[in-house]
């Protein structure tokens, strides 16, 4: 019995990877965001508007709550999940924790086209997305217990250090 959490930013491949390995495990896969997008009926975009980031981190804490209780699970969360300490806490304690650690010009180029994640709808995404990895790196590092590194790869090759690890 395994929960499963992947951690890393936005466009790491956390929702690939995630699903790929749920299927091979035979278990089942959560995206974190989709959750509480189901819930609430509107779009992540819709909640950072009308709830700003905090009510948004709120709704992210008590879905992971939810879901690391899960026993055999497979959950991709938001890439900025590690900046609420308490998910950092639960994460740590209830699964375990792989970090997708791809560099930021990989990250950019995959979400550059992107209208759907709020933090990087300003003028310099390039710029914002260097901004959140250095910030948020140690914070993935500090909870992962175990990182792949992944750079032009493909999802596949991923899946399989995870599992050739776990
Ligand atoms: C966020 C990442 C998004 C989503 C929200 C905030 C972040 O998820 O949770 O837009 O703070 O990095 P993905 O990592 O799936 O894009």
């Amino acid at each position: 019995m395994t929960c499963l959490i992947l951690i890393g930013m936005m466009g790491a491949g956390k929702t690939t990877v995630g699903k790929e390995l749920a299927r091979r495990r035979n278990v089942r896969f959560a995206d974190c965001d989709h959750e509480i997008v189901a819930r609430t009926g509107v779009s992540v975009p819709t909640i950072f508007e009308i709830e700003g980031e905090t009510g948004f981190r709120r709704r992210e804490t008590l879905m992971m709550d939810e879901l690391t209780r899960e026993p055999d699970i497979v959950i991709a969360t938001g890439g900025g999940v590690v900046t609420t300490p308490e998910n950092r806490d639960l994460m740590r304690e209830r699964g375990v924790v792989i970090y997708l650690n791809v560099p930021p010009q990989v990250l950019f180029e995959r979400t550059r086209h992107d209208r759907n994640r709020p933090l990087l709808q300003v003028e310099n995404p390039r710029q914002r997305i260097e901004e959140l990895y250095l910030a948020r790196d140690p914070l993935y590092r500090e909870v992962a217990d175990l990182i792949v590194e992944g750079g032009r790869g493909n999802p596949g090759a991923m899946v399989r250090m995870i599992e050739n690890a776990l």
